[in-house]
């Protein structure tokens, strides 16, 4: 029996390269090794309260970049969230054995409510927390942290647990969430005294999860930050993104450590180019010899061979919703299979029975 692998990503927008190099590339590469299922976090999206016109968009964009990037759903189970009605129902029984405290601390949590709330996320500090805590139980305010954003984490692990997949190909900033997810399994278990539900590791082919640097000289890559490119940009437009990007005045002694916008471009080169070429510009820094220009030319170079061939598939496969529609239909029958299962798993052991 091949192991079973879940991921997902939220139809927030079209995918950028963090997305492809911390998720989307891993799915590609293990559906031809593992029982493989993916899915359109549509119910996650909610948390941040899209404009219902653009939700079903979005998925379906989603679904095309899945299917353009090279899933294929003859050898991966495709579908969407919110077909598997089972999520829903386990993620109200996981709730009830997971702390308000441990939903509060997460990162995840604390960044998305202090947007929500119109705290800057630069001054990330104690006090910051507390204003938090304060303005979510105060009523006064018409911003809002929803429960459903502080309960995020239990509907992700619900989509990882009721698949019993063991191994979930993610991006570094999602690795709190597995963690979470992990330990929810074993709070679960040890209270019912079963080894009902498995415990997912990230992966990456063994190597460290991979977080993907804006082009701003700081962070990660993000929607929400407005520093992607974006897989579906033209390529004059992404050309634009990388020649722009942060940049410092270049070492002046040999060997200098990097700035981080340096480094992160070094990062994004790591990923798309060969080891070679990678090399040559480190030594090029490392003697002072090295011209920005250039290694953003190149930088580009690479990220078109990636981004090519995708974006010219994706807008004939949007078009194409028969099959589309076809390819979820069989992806979410498949999930809700699985999904059934555990769920009656779950409530047996609950003790939740028929009459
Ligand atoms: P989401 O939609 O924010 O991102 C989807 C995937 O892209 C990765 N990613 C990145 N990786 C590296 N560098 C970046 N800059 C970067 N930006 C995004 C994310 O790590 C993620 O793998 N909660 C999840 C969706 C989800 C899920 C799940 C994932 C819901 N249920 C179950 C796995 C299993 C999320 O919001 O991802």
């Amino acid at each position: 029996m091949k192991e079973i692998v879940v991921s997902g990503i939220r139809p927030t927008g079209n995918l950028h390269l963090g997305n492809y190099f911390g998720a989307l590339r891993n799915f590609v590469k293990m559906q031809e090794d593992y029982d493989c299922r993916f899915f359109v976090a549509d119910l996650h999206a909610l948390t941040t309260q899209p404009d219902p016109k653009t939700l079903h968009i979005n998925a379906k964009n989603i679904l095309a970049e899945y299917i353009a990037a090279g899933l294929d759903p003859e050898k991966a189970t495709i579908f969407v969230q919110s077909d598997v009605p089972e999520i829903s129902e386990m993620y109200l029984l996981l709730n009830m054995h997971v702390g308000i405290g441990e939903l509060m601390r997460t990162t995840a949590f604390k960044d998305k409510a202090r947007k929500a709330l119109g705290i800057k996320t630069d001054s990330v500090s104690e006090s910051d927390d507390e204003a938090i805590e304060h303005q979510i139980i105060g009523t006064e305010s018409n911003k809002r942290v929803n429960a459903g954003l502080l309960t995020y984490p239990t509907l992700m692990a619900v989509d990882i647990l009721i698949q019993k997949a063991s191994k979930v190909p993610v991006g570094k900033d999602q690795e709190q969430h597995l963690e979470l997810t992990r330990r929810f399994a074993r709070r679960f278990n040890s209270f019912y005294n079963t080894d009902l539900l498995v415990e997912p590791q990230n992966f990456n082919f063994g190597a460290a999860a991979v977080k993907v640097p804006g082009l701003d000289g700081s962070g990660k890559m993000g929607k929400s930050e407005g520093n992607c490119i974006y897989l579906i940009d033209d390529e004059k437009v992404m050309r634009k993104k990388v020649m722009r990007a942060v940049t410092d005045e270049g070492p002046k002694v040999p060997d200098s450590p990097m700035s981080e916008p340096i480094a992160n471009l070094f990062t994004l080169l790591e990923l798309t180019s060969a080891p070679d070429v990678v090399e040559h510009f480190r030594r090029a820094y490392a003697d002072c010899s090295i011209r920005y220009g250039d290694l953003k030319k190149q930088l580009a170079d690479d990220i078109a061979a990636v981004t090519a061939p995708i974006r010219q598939r994706i807008m004939d496969i949007q078009a194409n919703d028969e099959f589309l529609s076809r390819t979820v239909s069989r992806g979410a029958e498949r999930a809700r299979a699985a999904a059934a299962d555990t769920l009656a798993q779950v409530k047996q052991v609950m003790g939740i029975k028929k009459f």
